[in-house]
């Protein structure tokens, strides 16, 4: 009785103790196993790095003088940051000019092919109203950096904002509505197959210190992956800019950039900003909302400001007439119709604009 007592203990220990030394075996086991995956994948890892471990400069017209050095040497400000990389103001050591850098996180980057053909596409494009790409870097872990010329005047949303007597005049009004338009339209028409800009607002304007405007951003969002170019979208429908019938980024179209265009000239005509704050109630008819109250209560003084009025002319294209600016705040509204059909295009745009001038 007291020997089979004794066995059923030591049986039951036994079993327990089997059963935990098998736990601890399982445990250790797949430990092992899941290390060595980490390691496969750290090896991997490694050996993309070494491939890709080639770090690379390519020269665009302008960016001869450009070096690896002076680029990832420069001194640099950060001047604009956002999901999928970081602006910087650089100066570069060896001729001591300022650039402007545009780094891209890695994570963010469309892969493969594409890229290389989207920047040997982007580097060739040269307009007096486009912000050239002078250099392009990329780095053994991915990095990726833009070289562009600096601007000393900012963006237009900062000019527009800033309450300087320059954004209220005529003529300056209608000089960059219509620099605007003509890089736009080299973009548009200009090539092979239309660059889409995707991401066009006033803050990817930039301003020369005669006020000459040059589009910044344009195609940027076919450097990026699905997931960061749809987040960029989303942006610039906080921002105002973005096409009431565009959902997904792969559909920018040169109608959802007139729209935005549009949105820029209402912008620099009434001097507020787009932003997109509340959904617009529907009344049958549709309005970018910051421009909703104006319209709806025929406040001519609401539509424009009124100090562009009493801006003072200097010649004949820059003499300001209300039926000027009226004309331009029907083109503007034109361009952000909710139909895109009903959008005029670049050309119709340009036109139009050279008409106002006459
Ligand atoms: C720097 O080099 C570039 C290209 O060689 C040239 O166009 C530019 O004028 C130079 N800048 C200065 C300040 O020397
Ligand atoms: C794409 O970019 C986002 C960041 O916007 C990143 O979180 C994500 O991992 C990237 N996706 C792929 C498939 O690389």
């Amino acid at each position: 009785m007291k020997n089979t007592h004794m066995i059923k203990v030591v049986l039951g220990l036994t079993s327990t103790t089997l059963l935990v030394i098998l736990v601890l075996f399982v445990f250790f086991y797949r430990k092992r196993t899941a290390e060595n995956e980490r390691e496969d994948v750290e090896n991997m890892d490694q050996k993309q790095g070494v491939e890709a471990q080639t770090e690379d400069l390519i020269k665009f017209h302008g960016g001869q003088d450009l070096t690896i050095s002076d680029i990832l040497d420069a001194p640099g400000e950060v001047i604009g940051k956002s999901n999928f990389g970081t602006l910087y103001k650089a100066l570069m050591q060896q001729n001591s000019t300022l650039r402007l850098l545009r780094f891209l996180r890695p994570v963010c980057t469309a892969r493969g092919m594409e890229f290389g053909d989207v920047i040997q596409l982007l580097g060739c494009v040269r307009h007096p109203n486009l912000v050239p790409l002078l250099g392009f870097y990329a780095g053994p872990r991915g990095e990726k950096l833009l070289v562009h010329p600096f601007y000393r005047r900012g963006n237009l949303a900062e000019f527009i904002r800033d309450g300087n007597g320059e954004s209220q005049t005529w003529a300056i009004i209608y000089s960059i509505s219509i620099g605007i338009s003509k890089g736009l339209e080299h973009l548009h028409t200009g090539f092979q197959k239309p660059i889409i800009h995707g991401n066009l607002k006033s803050k990817n304007v930039l301003l020369d210190r005669n006020y000459h405007p040059y589009i910044s951003d344009f195609g940027l969002h076919l450097l990026l992956n699905a997931t960061a170019s749809q987040e960029m979208l989303e942006a610039s429908a906080a921002d105002g800019y973005k096409a009431p019938e565009l959902i997904k980024m792969k559909d920018a179209s040169e109608e959802t950039d007139i729209y935005s265009l549009g949105v820029i000239l209402l912008e620099l005509i009434s001097g507020r900003e787009p932003i997109n704050e509340n959904p617009t109630p529907d009344e049958g008819f549709y309005l970018p909302n910051f421009m909703r109250n104006a319209v709806l209560g025929h406040r001519i003084g609401d539509l424009f400001r009124p100090e562009i009025l009493l801006s003072s002319d200097n010649g004949d294209q820059s003499r300001v007439t209300e039926e000027r600016i009226l004309k331009l705040f029907q083109l503007a509204m034109t361009c952000c119709s909710p139909s895109p059909a009903l959008r005029p295009n670049i050309k119709q745009v340009l036109w139009k604009l050279e008409d106002i001038g006459k």
